[in-house]
């Protein structure tokens, strides 16, 4: 099997696919990875995931966070792709990043024509739940709005003339794409700012109940804290990781007392004292968002367990 001195292997390096596919056939060497968890103090946890997963679904070449992304993340051989879920005002987790809807979708140019048609979109079921948002039509927040008006929106056009009409993806809907395939998941519950246990409670639940029997559940991961005490309290037999963009006061303590599974860093953060130490604390140490050969080649040789990658066409998710 490949070490983590092995090339990167990528649609660019013919030769390095070659070597790894030969080496596929050979006895089984001594893993040098397996020698160094061995000696951790608190057993490393069982890894059912691919090493390599796809960022948003397929990184930028889709636009993120639709199942046309998970299809062409899927199209380039990732068997795992990440993606970032939130709720709608009436409690459905959908895929979207960013808070509002101005970025990734027509939300704007469709409330405007429609308050010019003087039609009630998509305020008319909001007016019951928050009349004080009827009158700011400038209102994009994401969570602010039911699925049944979220449903309507082009989620596809920002990115691209052939993606046009490309709705906002459900959790459901991923979770039957990624259940039909055989794919593993990496949930980022992503809250509306202020509704973070909220979220964590019910992306768990709906994850609890989606995936229900199935051996390689979807790993829920936050920066939100509070949304993975959530999703631990919520469904506990879920694999939880915390996300760090600094490695801020309490974060390994506050890990460990979610039973995290894993810690998924900022790739500029990781090197060999921090992975020493989330390996050595029993969790698995994931990466994001690593688009470059270079950086790639430098967190194998750490002996990262996952690297989350934007470039689904240049990076093979084999090695
Ligand atoms: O989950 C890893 C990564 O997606 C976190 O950053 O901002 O791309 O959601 P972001
Ligand atoms: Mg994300």
């Amino acid at each position: 099997m490949p070490t983590a001195r092995d090339p990167v292997i990528t649609t660019a390096n013919p030769q390095a696919l070659a070597q790894f596919q030969a080496r596929l056939d050979q006895p089984p060497q001594p893993n040098t990875h397996l020698q160094t968890t061995m000696r951790t103090s608190t057993p490393l946890p069982p890894w059912p995931y691919p090493r390599w997963i796809a960022h948003r679904g397929a990184g930028k070449l889709a636009p993120e966070n639709t199942l046309a992304a998970f299809r062409l993340g899927a199209h380039y051989g990732y068997r795992m792709a990440e993606c970032d879920v939130k709720l709608s005002a009436d409690g459905v987790p959908f895929l979207l990043h960013d808070d509002d809807l101005a970025r990734t979708t027509n939300a704007a140019t469709a409330t405007a024509k429609e308050y010019a048609s003087n039609m009630p979109f998509p305020h008319a079921s909001r007016a019951q739940a928050a009349p004080d948002l009827i009158a700011n039509t400038a209102d994009l927040a994401a969570g602010h709005w039911p699925w049944a008006a979220l449903s309507l929106l082009d989620a596809g056009s920002w990115h691209s003339r052939s993606y046009a009409g490309e709705p906002l993806a459900t959790l459901a809907g991923i979770a039957a794409f990624c259940l039909a395939n055989g794919h593993a998941l990496n949930i980022e519950i992503k809250p509306t700012p202020g509704d973070e246990a909220h979220t964590g409670t019910v992306v768990a639940q709906h994850a609890a109940r989606l995936w229900h029997g199935v051996a390689c559940p979807p790993l829920l991961s936050s920066f939100a804290v509070e949304a993975v005490q959530a999703a631990h309290a919520a469904a506990p037999h879920l694999p939880r990781a915390l996300l760090l963009d600094t490695l801020w006061d309490g974060w390994l303590d506050a890990a460990q007392a979610m039973d995290c599974v894993a810690v998924v860093c900022n790739y500029r953060l990781c090197d060999a004292a921090l992975v020493q130490t989330v390996h050595r604390a029993g969790m698995r140490a994931l990466c994001y968002t690593v688009n470059d050969a270079d950086a790639a080649h430098a967190l194998l040789a750490l002996g990262l367990d996952g690297l989350i990658t934007d470039r689904v066409d240049y990076f093979s998710p084999l090695f």
